[in-house]
């Protein structure tokens, strides 16, 4: 997730793109940049390896010279790590044109093969500079001759448009050519795009709040759209050049709420971005189903997978949830597997050897506990792989071979869309293992590629359900003790729900393997006490089925989430019934309500949910 903005009007636009880039910090801040078409007919670029404050006295160090539009962007590393030569905007080789783009671009590595050969120079690591490189190339070919501002226009239209339709991935993107210092081009499909209407010039940005402060008058971009920005005029095309229409929407909201999409917490702000971020997470990953990921984005060796004697997961909190998900995952299709809190690691270092591969999970990549471990495995001969949200970390730099989850920056401390990145990136390592391995068949690896890239529609669908999500939250929101309970793949996501009340709502909550509710938790149930239990099909719904009426014939209040399959036979007071989907996939959808019941308690309660109590989103102490 990065953060683009764009301006073309009468102030002064170094300004406006520096407040826009401040405000959309929250995006992603490892670097940034500006560009403006000075009324002298030549671009003028600044850059920076940091925060905005860096580039904004910079900026006054060396001023640009009159300017009528400009773009920027604050970077939130996907590919490339963070420097200024990776910073946005990217320009194309003539240094007449340029881009700022927030998205993934999937074909960006053979678009950028074929540019290479037919001459273009890159500067940059990023997949974004393809795209400057394709709209420079379209200009070439296209065949309208004359320098008239009408053809001019036309012309880097057309590049503009065919340029986009070569990109296969998702992207906002802003582009402006030297030649027209009046004019923006913009462009959305599957990531956000919102453009202004001003009285003193239009705007383009990733969200409204860049530009709040000059006008609350906005069209949302849709998929496939191109906005073309003057100062006093805004049109809509499709990518073919057809003329669309968009209605133009007055939004109510204040500088703060925008900054979080109009939620009130950025907690619920990244639960529902679950979907995109898993999409992203996916994207370009699952088909084919044959290793091919392996092969050219981690570059792991097919002898290493192939002679793998034991997964070692290494990680804390919600990440080492996602490892004890991960480890049955992996266990099901017959690697065996092992996980631990990053903090007990040590005594375990000494049973892995070189055919070992120690998986550390971790969204920040900073944690110091999991960096720690992973120096330990490392030191008793297991190969590395990082799972992470973050490019450049301490972990990534640490590993062999890094898989990034690219879920956007998660600005909450409870982690939510960061964990289901995590699911999914385990998912897809897993396929291509199997399948590797001989574990997994064509057909079969054919039938899970296709569940796992429906996943980001059944979340969608969960999403809906917030209102009666909420309202059984708060029928809850005055209980002091919670227990979460489920058996195999929903065991860890039991364990998840109760971390999540704990760390928002400050109430205590247990998480238990089902099946041990006899062993001893069962003592502690008195009449009305909550009972969670994650009860969706699978091969032992009907044992979480007898452990949900053990529970209510001892007078607790079960609350069971459900699927469609198991909810006749569910034992329970109150339901949350989620998609039905094999049960290897069911922790991505079940731990959605959990989530946000967590979040409808603490609200309830009237807790600091971003920042809650005694809690740092990253932990760099032990
Ligand atoms: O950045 P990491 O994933 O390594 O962080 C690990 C834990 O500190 C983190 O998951 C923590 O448990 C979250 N606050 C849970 O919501």
């Amino acid at each position: 997730m990065c953060g683009i903005t764009g301006y073309v009007g009468s102030r002064a636009a170094a300004d406006v793109l520096i407040d826009g880039l401040r405000r959309l910090e929250y995006r992603g801040y490892d670097s940034c940049g500006i560009a403006l078409a000075q009324k002298n007919g030549k671009l003028y670029l600044n850059r920076v390896s940091g925060r905005v404050e860096l580039l904004a006295s910079q900026v006054k160090e060396r001023p640009p010279q009159e300017s009528l539009a400009g773009i920027g962007h604050t970077r939130w590393a996907t590919h490339g790590a963070p420097s200024e030569e990776n910073a946005h905007p990217h320009t194309d080789c003539t240094g007449e044109l340029v881009v700022v783009h927030n998205g993934i671009i999937e074909n960006y590595l053979r678009l950028k093969g074929m540019l290479i050969k037919g001459g273009h120079k890159f500067k940059s690591e990023t997949d974004t500079e393809t795209i400057v490189h394709l709209i420079e190339e379209e200009l070439k070919k296209n065949s309208f001759y004359g320098d008239s501002p009408e053809i001019l226009e036309k012309r880097f239209f057309d590049a503009f448009r065919n340029a986009l339709k070569q990109l296969e991935g998702s992207f906002a993107v802003s582009a402006i050519w030297s030649r027209l210092p009046e004019m923006i081009l913009s462009a959305r499909m599957h990531s956000p795009l919102v453009i202004g209407k001003g009285e003193d010039g239009n705007f383009s940005a990733s969200d409204v709040s860049a530009f709040l402060k000059y006008t609350k008058k906005v069209y949302f971009a849709e998929d496939g759209d191109i906005a073309e920005i003057k100062k006093d005029s805004i049109k809509f095309y499709d990518f073919e050049g057809r003329p669309l229409e968009r209605p133009l929407t007055e939004i109510e909201w204040d500088a703060a709420m925008a900054e979080k999409g109009g939620y009130d917490h950025f907690m619920l702000k990244e639960i529902h971005e679950q979907p995109s971020a898993v999409e992203n997470t996916l994207r370009g990953r699952v088909m084919p189903m044959d290793g091919t990921i392996l092969r050219q984005e981690l570059k792991m060796p097919d002898d290493f997978v192939k002679g793998m004697e034991q997964i070692q997961f290494i990680a804390c909190g919600t990440a080492n949830h996602a490892a004890l998900v991960g480890c049955r995952i992996f266990g099901s299709f017959g690697i065996p597997c092992f996980a631990e809190y990053a903090s007990e690691f040590s005594d375990r270092a000494k049973l892995l050897n070189c055919r070992t591969l120690a998986i550390a999970i971790s969204q920040s990549g900073e944690t110091l506990d999991t960096i720690i471990a992973v120096r330990e495995a490392r030191a008793a001969g297991a190969k590395i792989l990082a799972i992470t949200n973050t490019v450049g970390s301490t972990l990534t730099r640490e590993a062999d071979y890094t898989l990034y989850t690219r879920c956007g920056p998660e600005i909450g401390v409870a982690s939510t869309k960061a964990f289901l990145g995590q699911l999914a990136a385990l998912y897809i390592l897993a396929g291509h293992f199997a399948v590797l391995r001989g574990a997994m068949p064509a057909g079969k690896a054919a039938d899970y590629a296709a569940e796992l890239l429906k996943l980001p529609r059944h979340i969608e669908k969960i999403l809906k359900d917030e209102k009666s999500i909420r309202k059984t939250a708060e029928l809850f929101a005055k209980s002091e003790h919670f227990l979460f309970i489920s058996r195999r793949f929903n065991y860890p996501i039991a364990l998840e729900g109760a971390l999540k009340i704990k760390e928002i709502s400050y109430v205590h909550a247990e998480g238990y393997a089902a099946g041990e509710m006899k062993h001893g938790p069962i003592a502690i149930i008195y009449p009305g006490m909550p009972v969670i239990a994650i009860a969706v099909s699978s091969e032992n719904l009907e044992l979480v089925n007898g452990n949900m009426a053990e529970s209510k014939a001892r007078g607790a209040d079960v609350l069971a989430i459900v699927d469609g399959k198991s909810a006749a036979v569910a034992k329970a007071a109150h339901y949350i019934k989620v998609p039905t989907v094999p049960e290897i996939f069911s922790p991505m959808l079940t731990v959605i309500p959990l989530q946000m019941f967590a979040y409808y308690i603490a609200l309830a309660k009237g807790c600091d949910i971003d920042k809650p109590r005694n809690l740092a989103k990253s932990v760099t102490v032990r």
